[in-house]
């Protein structure tokens, strides 16, 4: 069993990318395909041993709790014309009762902040944040990979991947260390630097597994890069004093808080799945 029973899912954004889309529907209800983002990365929590479902939210987002929830009337409609199989696969999608809390970042003052809004739901016990505008789509759940890695060094663990070196000031950025497989240590981190200034390409994607002594730093920390609380500021003080590494997770990962990593994650998440690939796969060619 995974020891990394935790994750917060900070929901609070207002994706003013996706606009005019978001401007009433949480960004995170956007389908893929027929599910909702928010439901994929649910799964791959839940696939990662994940027994309790933290999701930071803010005004405007009651659909979130809505979608998690049983929907009764159409539970019993769906029953009654023997529709089972959209019944079963409806019924898996939510948390059980008392799996899942809501808590809200009151105000914008970015990730770290929103991180630390969940603060007494984790308790002191190593947890995962799953940003939900990453989607990755994988054979072995991204996160069950982060807690696998925990377990062997005991630190906090980031997931990561090489990005174009144009690209760095969209991300936290690794100053790598030691090179193990998959693992990646970190000596420094650094909020979205100019490509001039970045330690490497290692980008930090939005899976971790954090050391419950984050809170403190997020406590104490003050606004960085674009004037906001970053995660990423606070877990560079954890440097040094716990192991911290970067995992270049195996899956895939698409960006659907930007248009076209949002078309992007339809196609693939479309071409993986048995019941639509090939008739999928014809309308695509008609496009080339
Ligand atoms: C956040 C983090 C950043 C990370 C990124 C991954 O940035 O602050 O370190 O690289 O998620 O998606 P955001 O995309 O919220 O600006």
């Amino acid at each position: 069993m995974s020891p990394v029973r935790k994750a917060v899912f900070p929901v609070a954004g207002l994706g003013t990318r996706m606009l005019p889309a978001t401007k009433v529907l949480p960004k995170e209800m956007l389908p893929v395909v027929d599910k909702p983002i928010i439901q994929y990365a649910l799964e791959e929590a839940r696939a990662a041993g994940i027994e309790e479902f933290i999701f930071v939210t803010g005004r405007g987002k009651t659909l979130i709790e809505d979608h998690f929830d049983r929907a009764v009337e159409l539970f019993d409609t769906l029953a009654a014309k023997g529709k089972s199989e959209a019944l079963a696969e409806l019924e898996a999608g939510i948390p059980k009762a008392g799996e899942v809390t809501y808590t809200r970042q009151q105000e914008p003052l970015g990730l770290g902040h929103a991180v630390w809004c969940a603060r007494h739901l984790v308790g002191d016990e190593p947890f995962a944040v799953s940003l939900v505008d990453d989607l990755i789509l994988g054979d072995s759940p991204c996160l069950g990979e982060l807690a696998e890695a925990h377990g062997r060094t005991g630190g906090n663990i980031v997931a990561t991947m090489e990005v174009p070196h144009a690209h760095t000031k969209r991300y936290g950025i690794l100053d790598p260390g030691e090179i193990d497989g998959r693992l990646v240590e970190a000596k420094a981190m650094v909020e979205k630097p100019e490509p001039e200034r970045a330690p490497s390409r290692y980008a930090v994607i939005g899976r971790y597994v954090l050391l419950p002594e984050i809170f403190g730093h997020l406590d104490r920390q003050e606004p960085g890069a674009g004037g906001e609380i970053q995660l990423t500021d606070a877990m560079a003080q954890m440097l040094g004093a716990r192991p911290f590494h970067g995992y270049v997770f195996s899956g895939e990962r698409y960006d659907c808080g930007d248009k076209l990593g949002y078309l992007e994650a339809i196609v693939a998440a479309a071409l993986r799945r048995p019941d639509l690939a090939d008739g999928f796969a014809s309308i695509l060619k008609r496009y080339d």
